[in-house]
Parts: structure tokens; C-alpha cells; sequence
């Protein structure tokens, strides 16, 4: 695992776009597994601007939500498949047919992760994958457990994630309680995995999971220990009690 520390988020911002969009250009039919939340905000940005930039092409390049909340389809406001086309489907040359997401609003959510399982699966899987991480560990909607969940499957979302989510919606009470999220053995079979962690909120899981050589489900994101090319690149308050670095 290779650990990048940079100053500020916007620092952390221009050094996971530049991954991203420098994958792009060498791998122009590459699978991208992308996140949702505040953290791939700014890579976004970025890799949105170096693609106009560097005139890189999107024509052959698949896109897949890592996650999406129960109930929500992909026209919601708040729903992840939103979150991802106002940010970079509708700013790049990706043909909406190369993007995909968990069927959140089926009826049968069960169905809607096992298809998901196998569409991610039949696309050759999971090429670069941006993660952010939870203030309990957790990587896209993979919650602390007694085990890794390999595969798509249904959350239920603790309360401390319910509660930092809110921020998102008009009223709290509105964030969904379930979501679905594509499993820890799908990210972990990404070719390419970074991980960005930024501001202060985040120093004691960093410290937690970095400090200590352990793979543990209740901490989901130390299975990255053992991922042969993952980056993790934090601002300085983010690593300000790592000491591993
Ligand atoms: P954040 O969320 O990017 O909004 O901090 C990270 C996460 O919960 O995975």
C-alpha cells in the first residue's frame, strides 16, 4: 500500500483526479467503480477538467456506482447514479448505456444485487476504483461486521452514518436506512484502488486502520492492506496521528 500525505484537500483533490484521468488515458476501455459523499467532490472536478484538458476519450470507458441507497432510482436528487451523472457522466463522452448501478428501487433487492454481482462481473470487473472512507472504516456501504461480504448485497446503515449523511438531505429523517452496496471482494479485485481521506474527522480511523498491520471486518477498509496496487492518499490533518507513513 502506498501512502501519499499532501497538504490540503485540494492537494488530495489534484492528486486522486490526476490518477484517474491518467488511467483513462492509458486504459480507454477501463471499467471505473466511482463513490458518492464529499470526499470525490473535488477528484471529480478534477478528472472532469483533465479530460477536457488532455482531450481524453470516454467513448469506450464503463461506469459503475459502487453503491446506492435502498429505495432511491436514478433519477433521485439524493440517489447515487445522480450524484455521479451531474458530476461526470453529463460532462464527459461516456454513452449512458457503459453506465451502471445497483437496481435500488426494484422490488426484490436481493435480485438487484445479485444482477449487479454479475453485470460487474460480465464487464470484466472493477479496473480503478475511488474510495472514500467512514469515520468507522467502513469502504463504499460495506459496514464494520464479524465478516467481509464478498459480493453486492443489502446494508443496514448504522446510526453514526445515518447521522453524517444527513447533511445531504433537507430532513434527517429522510436518509434511507438500508443501501446497497457492491461487496468487499469486488473492490478488492480492482486492479487500481485509491483511497482519499481528508480533515480532521477522519485522524482516528486513519490512525486505527494504518497503525495496525491487522485485517479485521469491523474495520472494512484494513483489507486494503493486502491490496497489491492501492494508494491512499490523506491531507495532513487527516494522517495527524498516523504514525506508519
Ligand atoms: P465522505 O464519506 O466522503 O462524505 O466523508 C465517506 C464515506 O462514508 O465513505
Amino acid at each position: 500500500m502506498k501512502i501519499t500525505i499532501v497538504k490540503d484537500y485540494a492537494a488530495a483533490s489534484e492528486t486522486a483526479g490526476k490518477l484517474m484521468s491518467d488511467f483513462v488515458k492509458a486504459n480507454p476501455s477501463c471499467n471505473l467503480c466511482l463513490p458518492t459523499g464529499s470526499t470525490p467532490e473535488g477528484p471529480f472536478e478534477v478528472l472532469v477538467r483533465n479530460a477536457k484538458a488532455e482531450n481524453i476519450s470516454f467513448a469506450n470507458v464503463k461506469g459503475f456506482n459502487m453503491d446506492e441507497y435502498a429505495g432511491l432510482g436514478r433519477d433521485d436528487p439524493n440517489g447515487y447514479y445522480y450524484f455521479v451523472k451531474q458530476r461526470i457522466y453529463d460532462h464527459l463522452n461516456i454513452p449512458p448505456e457503459n453506465t451502471d448501478a445497483p437496481e435500488a428501487d426494484a422490488a426484490d433487492l436481493q435480485a438487484a444485487c445479485d444482477a449487479y454481482t454479475k453485470r460487474v462481473a460480465a464487464a470484466g470487473g472493477f479496473d480503478f476504483t475511488l474510495l472514500g472512507i467512514g469515520t468507522d472504516g467502513h469502504i463504499a456501504f460495506n459496514m464494520p461486521a464479524d465478516v467481509f461480504h464478498l459480493n453486492t448485497h443489502l446494508e443496514d446503515l448504522s446510526e453514526e452514518t445515518i447521522e453524517a449523511n444527513a447533511r445531504f438531505f433537507d430532513d434527517p429523517d429522510q436518509v434511507p436506512k438500508q443501501a446497497i452496496t457492491s461487496g468487499v471482494g469486488m473492490l478488492f479485485s480492482s486492479k487500481v484502488i485509491v483511497l482519499v481521506a481528508c480533515g480532521k474527522s477522519k485522524a482516528k480511523i486513519m490512525a486505527e486502520w494504518l497503525n495496525n498491520p491487522v485485517m479485521d471486518p469491523h474495520l472494512p477498509a484494513s483489507i486494503l492492506h493486502l491490496h497489491p496496487n492501492c494508494t491512499v492518499i490523506m491531507d495532513e490533518e487527516a494522517a495527524s496521528e498516523v504514525t506508519v507513513k
